[in-house]
């Protein structure tokens, strides 16, 4: 039998030990366990370090935009959106995007975190935002990184066929790959282990829902749709962005985009067989 064989036991393993994610027991392990942070090992960065010397300064004059502020019409408008109209967004608009869901307004103490438009378990922020870029005035198209820290974006290269990049990377999702935008998010565990060593895990999942959910409301108060994804292909997007998949591996997504209410058919229609097998 191979190890990839999957037989009764080992489901039952596989969902014994994503229940563990919920069971987080301070008890354990009889209080001998001490995080990094209790063993005043050195803080990691608050953001990785840029990847390339190509950063590209972001527009912060959100004024500028047509910004919708009755906040609960936004609440009831927000829903996912899988059909876009493949129109280009302006600079200002992603970043908007990339302030709403990763903004670091500012920094508690020297630099022992920063604080975000999202909040974070212990203001860890364990996250990097990475981007397939298809369609954003004035930038090419190909692959990118938010520098949260001086609110830039660093160009990282195209690859020979950034659609089917997209499609590969959200698992045959090939809906995404009209959106303007590709959204991936990483998590560097070490950032959320250091403070909370054997409990860092459930925090980050649990924040990394913060994160999707400005994106959906900041994209509604523009105008814009997009739908979050948990099902990405990570090592195919961990390759794509050159991330190691040990210490940082991506493992969520959101593609955005423009959005007309001529296509709610269309997007009803993925949701068709629920009609057709009488759910
Ligand atoms: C964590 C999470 C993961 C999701 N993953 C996918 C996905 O992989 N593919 C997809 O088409 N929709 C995905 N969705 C969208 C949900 O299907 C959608 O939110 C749900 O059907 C409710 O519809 P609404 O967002 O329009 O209210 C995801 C949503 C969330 C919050």
């Amino acid at each position: 039998m191979s190890d990839r064989s999957v037989n009764e036991e080992w489901v039952k393993e596989r969902i014994r030990s994503g229940r563990q994610l919920f069971s987080n027991a301070v008890s354990e392990p009889d209080g001998e366990y001490q995080t990094d942070q209790q063993l005043r090992k050195p803080q990691p960065p608050l953001a990785k370090a840029p990847m390339t010397d190509r950063a590209i300064s972001l527009p912060v004059d959100f004024g500028e935009l047509p910004i919708k502020n009755d906040f609960l019409s936004i609440i009831n408008q927000r829903k996912s959106h899988r059909i876009y109209t493949d129109q280009a967004l302006s600079l200002r608009e992603l970043s908007y995007l990339l302030w709403c869901t990763q903004g670091v307004k500012s920094v508690r103490g020297k630099a022992y975190a920063t604080l975000r438009t999202v909040p974070g378990g212990g203001a860890r922020h364990p996250f990097e935002c990475y981007m397939a870029i298809r369609n954003v005035e004035g930038l090419d198209k190909g692959l990118y990184h938010y520098l949260p820290m001086t609110h830039q974006i660093e160009y990282l290269g195209a690859p020979d066929d950034l659609e089917e990049l997209i499609g590969k990377t959200l698992q045959g999702q090939r809906w995404a790959e009209k959106a303007s935008v590709v959204f991936y998010y990483s998590c560097v565990f070490y950032r959320a282990e250091w403070r909370y060593g054997i409990w860092a895990h459930p925090t980050v999942l649990i924040d990394s829902g913060h994160i999707t959910e400005n994106l959906y409301l900041a994209a509604t108060s523009i105008g814009l749709g997009g739908c979050a994804v948990a099902a990405v292909d990570g090592p195919e997007a961990n390759r794509a962005f050159g991330v190691d998949g040990k210490e940082e591996s991506i493992f969520y997504s959101m593609p955005v985009g423009t959005v007309d209410p001529k296509d709610m058919e269309a997007e009803d229609a993925f949701y068709a067989f629920v009609r057709q097998e009488g759910l």
